[in-house]
């Protein structure tokens, strides 16, 4: 792992106000964060890119908000009070909580790094020879490792499915795990724990009732499902785009902002005829990937991973897995949810949750394919693979964000080049022409070189400065934060290159 970039990030992160722990001068609240002036704006740049490719880019998908609060029955419904669990496990010498199948991936990910440590000894041995496929293949050493690695996910995967928590256990003491802090393998039986956060509603004279703080914004748009049917009058398939936040008492929760307790969503649900749930599933696995490469983040840093212990309501499920600074993780899933979700609403509340359908002249519970992916590990995502640590020509560093230009915080700069002669007064004028358009900065103070510094570090793509040229020919510099190439351009020419490098309509076109 990069653990010393991932360190990098987090400190980078705070430095330049993009993330901040939650309630730090009190020591912190553990998984809990909050986003500073330029993570708002970086996590909203976002969220409306997603939105726009969803709601915008398709007739079909409608947007929605709902409530945080539902009620308590709909999690009976959905299957969360009894199902919504993690297996945990107690070290009994140091009193640290575990989740079971993580001490186990991370006991394969050792093993898997084995292996590849000895990819590399071979790589080293013999050079320009080396044929790494023929190597993993037939090398004793990676072959026996591998063969541990399969054994255990099996068994893993059939303890899991099977909630066989004895077998988990008994997996955890044969791999001979401990337990990170006390070293000892001294481990309780397995548990399940329920990860949603409850509250009282209502005072307790009233009668206060028990609600949960929802784990997934999902379950608002079943509920909803008939209302935003009928009063948009949309036809199967349509979907239903929403994003919120949502609260799970994660057990492991570390990672900065990949497992949060409380943490954002974005979900869109997509309701189809019965039977026709893996077509659509395949396409909104490739619409979903389509959309990550359209931010040119690397071609490599995605893939698909399919689940192996398929959630309560699913029949299909895989993730988009990212390439975090510690290694592939899961960034977004995709699942066909079946009727499950609106046909357990059925059940559970009484009313009818179908839909007519005009062309067959048939009602049926609608098929859901739903993808979810959480705001803040994409904004992770963006954060860890745009931080860069450059050695310019010079012998100095830089550190740059590439952000793609339109995430951007700050998508221009203006900068008169000196504090008088009417320079700043220039300044202005351009940049009350462009303010409404775009997240503009206008900065004056410290060398024009320093100030460049200060923008490649929180990611703006340009940078303007007014010079005493500026009021004899209307001429500005652009600066690109990439190639720190600078070049004198027309100040009227200015809104209609702006547009073409800084408007995510240009990015949203491709996905059409
Ligand atoms: N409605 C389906 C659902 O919630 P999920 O796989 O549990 O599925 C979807 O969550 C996405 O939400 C994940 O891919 C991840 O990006 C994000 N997510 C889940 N738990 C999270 C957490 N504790 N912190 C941050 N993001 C989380």
């Amino acid at each position: 792992m990069q653990e010393e970039l991932f360190k990098n990030i987090i400190a980078h992160a705070k430095e330049y106000g993009f993330i901040f722990q939650s309630s730090e001068i009190y020591d912190g609240l553990s998984a809990v964060y909050d986003y500073g002036p330029n993570g708002i704006e970086l996590k909203n740049n976002i969220k409306n890119y997603w939105w726009d490719a969803m709601v915008k880019v398709h007739d079909n998908i409608v947007g929605l908000d709902t409530a945080i609060f539902m009620h308590p029955r709909v999690w009976d419904a959905s299957g969360h009070v009894a199902a919504f669990n993690d297996p945990l496990i107690d070290n009994k010498d140091s009193k640290k909580r575990y989740r079971a199948d993580v001490l186990l991936e991370e006991y394969i990910a050792r093993l898997e790094e084995r292996i590849e440590k000895e990819v590399k000894k071979g790589q080293k041995r013999f050079k320009d020879a080396f044929d790494e496929a023929q190597f993993r293949a037939t090398n004793p050493n990676v072959l026996r490792e591998q063969e541990k690695i399969d054994r255990v996910k099996d068994r893993i995967v059939e303890a899991l499915n099977t909630d066989n928590l004895k077998e988990l256990k008994q997996l955890i003491i044969e791999c001979e795990i401990a337990c990170p802090i006390s070293g000892s393998r001294d481990w309780t039986d397995v548990r399940q724990f329920n990860l949603m956060f409850s509250t009282q509603m209502g005072s307790t004279h009233e009668g206060a009732s028990q609600i949960f703080l929802r784990p997934e914004t999902a379950q608002g748009i079943f509920v909803n499902f008939l209302n935003v049917q009928k009063s948009t009058r949309m036809k199967v398939p349509f979907g239903i785009a929403q994003t919120g936040k949502a609260f799970r008492n994660e057990i492991v929760a570390r990672q900065f902002i990949f497992r949060m307790r409380e943490f954002e969503q974005m979900e869109m649900q997509y309701f189809v005829q019965p039977g026709k749930e893996m077509e659509w599933y395949e396409h909104w696995k490739q619409a979903r990937m389509d959309w990550h490469q359209s931010l040119g983040l690397g071609e490599n840093m995605y893939r698909f991973k399919d689940h192996e212990k398929l959630a309560h309501y699913a029949n299909a499920a895989c993730d988009i897995e990212f390439q975090f600074p510690f290694g592939f993780k899961e960034l977004e899933g995709i699942h066909s949810r079946t009727d499950y979700d609106l046909a357990r609403h059925e059940e559970y509340s009484g009313r009818r949750m179908r839909y007519f359908d005009p062309e067959t002249n048939e009602s049926y519970v609608p098929y859901v394919v739903e993808t979810s992916i959480g705001t803040d590990r994409m904004f992770l995502a963006v954060l860890s693979a745009a931080l860069k640590e450059e050695t310019l020509e010079n012998g100095e560093k830089r550190t740059v964000l590439s952000l793609p230009p339109f995430l951007a915080p700050i998508g221009l700069a203006v900068f008169p080049l000196i504090k008088k002669d009417g320079l700043p007064e220039k300044a202005q004028e351009i940049l009350q022409n462009v303010r409404l358009d775009y997240n503009c900065l206008y900065d004056e103070k410290d060398s024009i070189g320093r100030r460049y510094r200060r923008m490649d570090a929180i990611g703006t793509p340009y940078c303007i400065t007014v010079d005493h040229q500026t009021l004899e020919d209307n001429t500005v510099t652009l600066r690109d934060r990439d190639t720190m190439v600078q070049e004198r351009i027309s100040i009227e020419k200015l809104p209609e290159l702006l547009d073409k490098k800084l408007n995510k309509k240009h990015w949203l076109q491709k996905l059409q």
